[in-house]
């Protein structure tokens, strides 16, 4: 259970909050770059509470802008894109990527150019998504690298999802394992209902027994199964990477090989767009992840808008005459989720929680968030600043033998303390 303030702190990501500050430290994706092809329409995007105009010039580079002009005011998003820049329809003021005025239509001949910069943003292409670094220059860190960006595309396929929900609600369902095998029991337990003898793993498991340790990234945390009368047990590891990032493992639900990686950014405080990267040694498409999350619905995700069509007043496709095949009447693990984070509210009040024991990997991600604002405004670091996340990854395996540690499965990740 949290305190309001304490609520607060740890949801709200505006100009001027603590996690805000704490944001503003890392490289964030703003959009896929599929969606700004060279000298086509701007994107309006809003990224942490603020809203941005992206664009791709003629000549091919992105730019990330404030949305509204410095001129007047008008939106930038409503733009011509040129070959250099973008131009303001209203009075046609003309930016480069970096900001700089490059020229103004309606200044009287020989008057020199207003000597401004509007506010621009650095930008990086990686992993088919731009990323985008708000905070101080001088703690701009080095270029995003994660694991699945080294993976070609046709092995990847990446999805973003924008809902209406506060991004901790999404988060700490995806660091909540023991929600697995009972929200997405059809997916993890097929013969929940007593109609099949199949079993997924070691996933039958409802009361898996969780640890946590903390990294240099954030945290990572097994779920440790039985694996029944004469078989191994398993563990699911999943670590939690600085600011709202996870890797959930491969195994039965998404094919052994498999990993997803998925980061949940604020749009605002209470708007989440939620990036997920399938990757593998398998080849990937996007038709069969949409058919598994559930998101080949048009009624319930629009591909063009890449949002979720569901709110709190209209949960249109809980199914509930079927509820004796379907433990939730919801179709797909991922749409199950989304389900749930939009259920809560647009902010969860954790004034009114009762957490236990398996919520400990919950309870981990709330204190590394909270010590990391406090770190910022102490002018430190937050968790997590300036590590290498290409490393980083996640398993589902048998428990190892001879009584090894399930660390040892994951050898790359630093531990900075161990369980308390
Ligand atoms: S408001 Fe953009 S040029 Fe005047
Ligand atoms: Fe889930």
């Amino acid at each position: 259970m949290l305190s309001q303030a304490e609520n607060d702190r740890l949801c709200r990501v505006g100009p001027g909050t603590p996690m805000g500050a704490v944001f503003r430290r890392f490289w964030l994706p703003i959009c896929t770059s599929d969606r700004v092809t060279a000298g086509g329409a701007p994107r309006a995007e809003r990224l942490l509470g603020e809203n941005f105009v992206v664009f791709r010039t003629g000549e091919g580079k992105v730019g990330v802008l404030d949305e509204l002009c410095p001129h007047r005011g008008a939106s930038l998003a409503l733009g011509r894109v040129e070959d250099c820049g973008i131009r303001c329809i209203y009075h046609g003021w003309k930016f480069a990527t970096d900001g700089a005025v490059l020229e103004v239509m309606n200044n009287p001949a020989g008057k020199r150019l207003p000597s401004l910069q509007t506010p621009s943003f650095p930008s990086i292409e990686a992993g088919g998504v731009v990323w985008t670094y708000l905070g101080p220059k001088e703690h701009q860190p080095a270029a995003p690298h994660f694991a699945f960006m080294d993976f070609p595309e046709a092995r990847r396929v990446l999805l973003r999802v924008d809902g209406n929900y506060n991004w901790v609600q999404s988060l700490e369902g995806g660091l909540d394992s023991s929600h697995v095998g009972i929200l997405h029991s059809n997916a993890a337990r097929p013969g929940w209902n007593g109609t099949s003898d199949k079993k997924v793993g070691a996933l039958d498991d409802t009361q898996p027994v969780l640890e946590v340790e903390d990294t240099e990234f954030g945290y990572h945390y097994a779920a440790l199964r039985q694996g029944g009368p004469g078989k191994p047990g398993n563990v699911r590891i999943t670590p939690f990477i600085m600011p709202s990032g996870r890797i959930i493992a491969g195994g039965a639900l998404q094919g052994a090989e498999n990993h997803t990686i998925v980061f949940e950014i604020p749009i605002d405080d209470e708007h989440t767009a939620t990036y997920t990267v399938r990757y593998g040694n398998s080849s990937l498409s996007l038709e069969s992840r949409l058919r598994e999350t559930g998101f080949d619905d048009p009624e319930v995700y629009s591909q063009e808008d890449q949002r979720l069509l569901l709110t709190r007043a209209n949960y249109n496709r809980q199914n509930r005459a079927i509820m004796d095949k379907s433990w939730s009447g919801l179709n797909g693990i991922a749409f199950e989720d989304t389900v749930i984070a939009t259920s809560m509210g647009p902010i969860q009040d954790r004034t009114k929680e009762h957490l236990i024991a398996s919520d400990i990997a919950v309870a981990r991600l709330r204190r590394r968030l909270l010590d990391s604002a406090a770190r910022v405004e102490r002018g430190e670091d937050p968790v997590g600043a300036h590590v290498d996340t290409h490393l980083i990854s996640s398993i589902d395996a048998p428990a190892p033998p001879d009584g090894a540690h399930w660390r040892t499965l994951l050898p790359n990740h630093r531990i900075v303390r161990a369980a308390a």
